[in-house]
């Protein structure tokens, strides 16, 4: 039998206090609506829907990367049975089995969504719901048993106080037999003062026409956990937190502090690497094999090699470390940045749309923009590259085994050839030839006596050491 699947999503969060709708607040580095569809791929189903309705527009763009997706509009939030009665055009003359998701439990695994199918499918079932046993069940339906078999469900606002000391719940997934369905839909009664459709009260419509209704419990109450409010988003985080950490320790990750340790869903770790306390790995980030990840360092959609050293308070974004690299304390490393194998990337570095060639060092104070710098570069201390004229970008190029001397500007767009060499302080206009030295700063001028309290005074103007490339 084909499996369809449609996902409840229009409602409006209410209980978020969030001007975002509820299914785009972000677990792991994923909209919860995309756990759910995740977890639903491994189904196979021939047909997935969703359905949107407050703030439409938005969940559709971040579903984009679906193609497949099938889309129902509910424009007026009148409950969950209501919801999936908008849905009854995605799926008109098809059968099967329908899963129902909700946009707002996004921890439910595929194993259990497959146990749900092969139990309602062998039951012969018309509705199957998916129960847990928690420890607190305020907010979640309760399942009311007759003789041990589900006899309805009640929502906890129109719970009795025995019935609300049940401690069996709704997980709110459902599996249902097509097309049947959305004729006994249409039968649930209106609930309460606000007059919503509840999906749950599909038991009793069942029950009374004498149709097989069936449960499945999940292993792990935790999966069936719905996020209402910013409390129980929190919560599940922690969850998701430690799965993940979890899985990446298995896979040989040294992790400091698992608490204090947020690895995205997408990202992946190679084995040896070792993660300090506060650090976080977000989007599509990367990290090889026997890293050192210090303390407060913030990597995003980056890609790092194997034995890179990232020390403490890094932010890394859309960047790429070869193998070997060093990279800070306190460097910033932003899109487009390349550092090259055994680089090193010092303190107070600041790295945009620029390479680093292999070897090369920019070990403090700098900002480097739209430069392509060869191999083996020393970079100077607060050697910046001026890239923007006020309307455009401009780039520096950087041979092989050059040296800039510290306190140099770049003025782009300059190119400085193999082997040149720039003089401390010299604020570097025109391109300097491959094996050239380029001093581009005033002489210094020295007055004697200038201060007037004789010739041994202290302090006598600036004195004259010799520096880098005079
Ligand atoms: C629902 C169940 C409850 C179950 C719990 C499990 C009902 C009436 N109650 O309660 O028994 O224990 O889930 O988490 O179903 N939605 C719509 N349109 C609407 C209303 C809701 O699409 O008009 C969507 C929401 O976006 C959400 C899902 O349906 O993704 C669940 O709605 P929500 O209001 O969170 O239901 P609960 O009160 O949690
Ligand atoms: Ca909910």
């Amino acid at each position: 039998m084909p499996n369809h699947v449609i996902i409840l999503a229009a409602g409006r969060g209410t209980r978020m206090r969030s001007a975002r709708p509820k299914v785009l607040h972000r677990l792991a580095g994923l909209p919860l609506i995309e756990h759910v569809a995740r977890a639903a791929d491994p189904l196979r189903p021939e047909r997935v829907g969703l359905v949107i309705g407050h703030r439409a527009e938005q969940v559709r763009a971040a579903l984009a990367h679906r193609p497949s997706l099938a889309f129902a509009r509910q424009d007026e939030q009148r409950g969950t049975g209501h919801a999936l009665l908008q849905a009854e055009p995605l799926f008109a003359g098809r059968a099967g089995t329908l899963v129902v998701l909700s946009g707002d439990v996004p921890l439910i695994r595929p194993g259990t969504l497959e146990r749900l199918v092969g139990t309602h499918e062998g039951a012969g079932a018309a509705l199957t719901v998916l129960t847990a046993a928690v420890a607190r069940p305020y907010g979640y339906g309760r399942i009311v048993r007759a003789d041990g078999r589900l006899a309805r469900i009640v929502e906890e606002r129109h719970a009795s106080a025995s019935q609300r000391r049940l401690k069996e719940i709704n997980g709110g997934i459902y599996a249902l037999d097509l097309p049947a369905l959305f004729d006994a839909v249409r039968e649930i009664p209106p609930a309460g003062a606000s007059n919503e459709i509840y999906l749950p009260d599909l038991v009793r419509i069942y029950r009374q026409r004498g149709r097989p209704v069936e449960t499945v419990e999940v292993a792990d109450p935790d999966e069936v956990r719905g996020i209402n409010s910013q409390t129980e988003l929190a919560e599940v985080k922690r969850i998701v937190r430690q799965t993940r950490n979890e899985e990446l320790m298995a896979a040989g990750v040294t992790i400091e502090d698992p608490a204090t340790t947020y690895v995205d869903m997408d990202v992946t770790v190679g084995p040896d690497t070792v993660i300090h306390p506060g650090v976080f790995l977000q989007g599509r980030t990367r990290v090889g094999a026997r890293c050192e990840l210090h303390a407060g360092v913030r990597i995003v959609d980056s890609t790092i090699g194997d034995d890179v050293t990232v020390r403490n308070h890094c932010v890394i974004q859309g960047a790429t470390l070869a193998d070997g690299a060093q990279v800070g304390p306190f460097a910033h490393l932003r899109s487009g940045a390349v550092i090259g194998e055994a680089a090193k990337v010092g303190n107070f570095v600041e790295i945009k749309k620029s390479s680093l060639g292999r070897g090369s060092k920019a070990n403090h104070l700098s900002y480097l923009g739209d430069a392509a710098i060869g191999e083996g570069v020393n970079v100077g201390a607060g050697t910046i590259t001026c890239n923007y004229d006020g309307k455009r970008k401009h780039p520096t190029t950087v041979g092989d085994r050059v040296f800039i001397g510290s306190g140099t500007q770049l003025v782009a767009p300059v190119t400085l050839g193999d082997d040149a060499y720039v003089g401390a302080g010299s604020c570097v206009t025109d391109d300097v030839p491959a094996g050239a030295l380029a001093v581009a700063r005033s002489r210094q001028v020295v007055k004697d006596g200038w201060n007037g309290r004789g010739e041994d005074a202290p302090g006598d103007g600036p004195d004259a050491r010799p520096g880098q490339g005079r």
